[in-house]
């Protein structure tokens, strides 16, 4: 798993592509005083804003461009703004996928005890949590601005709709955020409720939340392989207590297949941990197959996936999309052996270190996909690279509920996602995406600001 060869091209590149910038700069040598220069102006600036947040907030009057100052425009304080808009009709194929955090003092778009709709074990803040600034950090693509969201315009694009999350708890986690980003639009919250009366804390299986206004609703499946686990065939040997057959849907798949739009994850169940150590071995037709590797079921569940989409879904009424790997950030072990994320207050603003192990999951997935996308209408919401920045983002110590306080050291969670946090920047794509598709497919694109206003 750790020889991912996407690891080791993309490194080396970097190291050579480093490597020539240096000699490149060598033959000028002034523009390198003036460059270390600048660099020192900029991290002492830095510097002192972090740590005089409080009493430098007061003293600027657009603080929303204070970091984006600092990390894009090179001093140029105009050229941000003159970025296309990504719904204008001249978006110039901007990939909001590929950009940078930015500080931006009117987020979060939500707080936290105003929702009701998160489980206690996303609410950093309330359970600890000493440092807020993971709240404040916007993604803003690199060729493109992104407008603000706005959950009532998103709400009557889904007016009589239904948005289906289906994956693992880090889908989940996006879920609760999009509840939270929509259900602050809305000023009777007991409007929105379950429609089966369950409770959101703790809940297995599947979750459907409706906003009466609008007729629509939110639902989450908890699908961690996306296909089905159940027995295994007769006469086989005990050690196998459950498959997982690769070569079919979970099966609430009936249930999702003509929503609207449905948001597809997976990955993080995709471990030797978590299936063979357990006893569930990969099954294909009535075959078990004792020695295929985890990898390669991965792969073969996503082809399933893939292909039952084209067979099953009616892409003319559905849409659907994938989002990609959400990177772990342990160090210095994993989950089970200590490793940590607790002391990570700042997203990285340059490269990232991810866990080679996200490469394996998000390259297998880039794999299966470029092989298959030009046939299908399936849309990524490619969040690994920008998410790997975020190693300030993860509950860590801060999961465990405001009256139990934080977790022992060596028992962190650095997967899942503090809220609100990185999961409403997907979110945020998720919506410029769906507008986008909308005003693409009517003739004349003036409708979607029509009905924005
Ligand atoms: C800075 O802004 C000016 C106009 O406001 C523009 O002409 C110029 O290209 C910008 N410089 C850079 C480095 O982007
Ligand atoms: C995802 O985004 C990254 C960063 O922009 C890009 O390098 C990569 O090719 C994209 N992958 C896919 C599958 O679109
Ligand atoms: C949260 O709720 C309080 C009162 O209930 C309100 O004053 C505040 O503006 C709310 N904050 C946000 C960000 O919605
Ligand atoms: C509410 O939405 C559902 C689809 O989720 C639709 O079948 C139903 O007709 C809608 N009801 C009304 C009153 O529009
Ligand atoms: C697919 O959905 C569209 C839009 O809802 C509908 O008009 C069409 O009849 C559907 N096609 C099939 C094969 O059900
Ligand atoms: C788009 O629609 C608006 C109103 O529906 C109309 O005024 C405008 O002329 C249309 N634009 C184009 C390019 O068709």
């Amino acid at each position: 798993m750790c020889n991912s060869p996407f690891v080791v091209r993309s490194e080396t590149m970097s190291f050579t592509e480093y490597f020539k910038k240096a000699k490149r700069l060598r033959l000028f040598e002034p523009s390198i005083r003036i460059l270390g220069f600048f660099f020192v102006t900029v991290c002492v600036i830095f510097c002192f804003f972090l740590l005089n947040y409080r009493s430098v907030t007061t003293r600027f009057s657009s603080q929303k461009e204070r970091f984006l100052w600092l990390r894009f425009d090179g001093g140029n304080g105009t050229e941000s703004r003159k970025k296309v808009e990504y719904l204008s009709e001249n978006d110039g194929g901007c990939d909001v996928f590929e950009g940078d955090w930015v500080w931006d003092d009117s987020y979060p778009l939500y707080q936290s005890r105003n929702c009701s709709f998160l489980d206690g074990g996303f609410k950093c803040s309330e359970n600890g949590r000493p440092d807020f600034f993971y709240t404040k950090w916007r993604w803003q693509p690199k060729d493109c601005n992104l407008p603000r969201f706005d959950g009532k315009i998103m709400l009557e694009k889904l007016r009589n709709k239904r948005l289906v999350f289906v994956g693992d708890s880090i889908g989940r986690n996006q879920w609760e955020s999009l509840l939270c980003m929509l259900s602050s639009a809305i000023l009777n919250k007991d409007s929105i409720y379950e429609v089966n009366g369950n409770p959101i804390t703790k809940h297995k299986g599947f979750l459907v939340f409706k906003f009466m206004e609008y007729n629509c609703t939110v639902e989450y499946y908890r699908a961690p392989f996306l296909v089905l686990q159940s027995r295994p065939p007769a006469k086989v040997s005990s050690k196998i207590k459950t498959t997982l057959k690769l070569d079919q849907m979970d099966w609430t798949s009936m249930k999702w297949k003509d929503a609207d739009v449905l948001v597809f994850n997976t990955g993080h169940w995709w471990n030797y941990e978590k299936t063979i150590r357990g006893g569930c071995y990969f099954q294909e037709g009535s075959e078990v197959k004792m020695e295929m590797r985890v990898e390669s079921a991965y792969q073969k569940s996503l082809e399933t996936v893939v292909e039952w989409i084209h067979r099953k879904v009616n892409t003319t009424k559905t849409q659907v999309f994938f989002r990609t790997y959400a990177p772990v950030h342990f160090r210095g072990g994993d989950w089970k052996s200590g490793g940590t994320c607790h002391l990570e207050t700042l997203p990285e603003l340059g490269s990232s270190f991810v866990p080679s192990h996200t490469w394996a999951q998000y390259s297998i997935f880039a794999d299966v996909m470029s092989s298959q996308r030009k046939e299908l209408d399936l849309r990524t919401l490619n969040v690994t690279h920008m998410s790997a920045r975020r190693k300030d983002g993860h509950s860590s110590l801060y999961y465990l509920g405001p009256k139990v306080g934080p977790a022992p050291l060596h028992r962190q969670d650095c997967s899942h996602w503090c809220l609100p946090g990185a999961p409403d920047a997907w979110n945020e794509l998720l919506y410029v995406l769906l507008l986008k598709h909308n005003s693409k497919k009517s003739t004349n694109s003036s409708t979607f600001h029509a009905q924005a206003v």
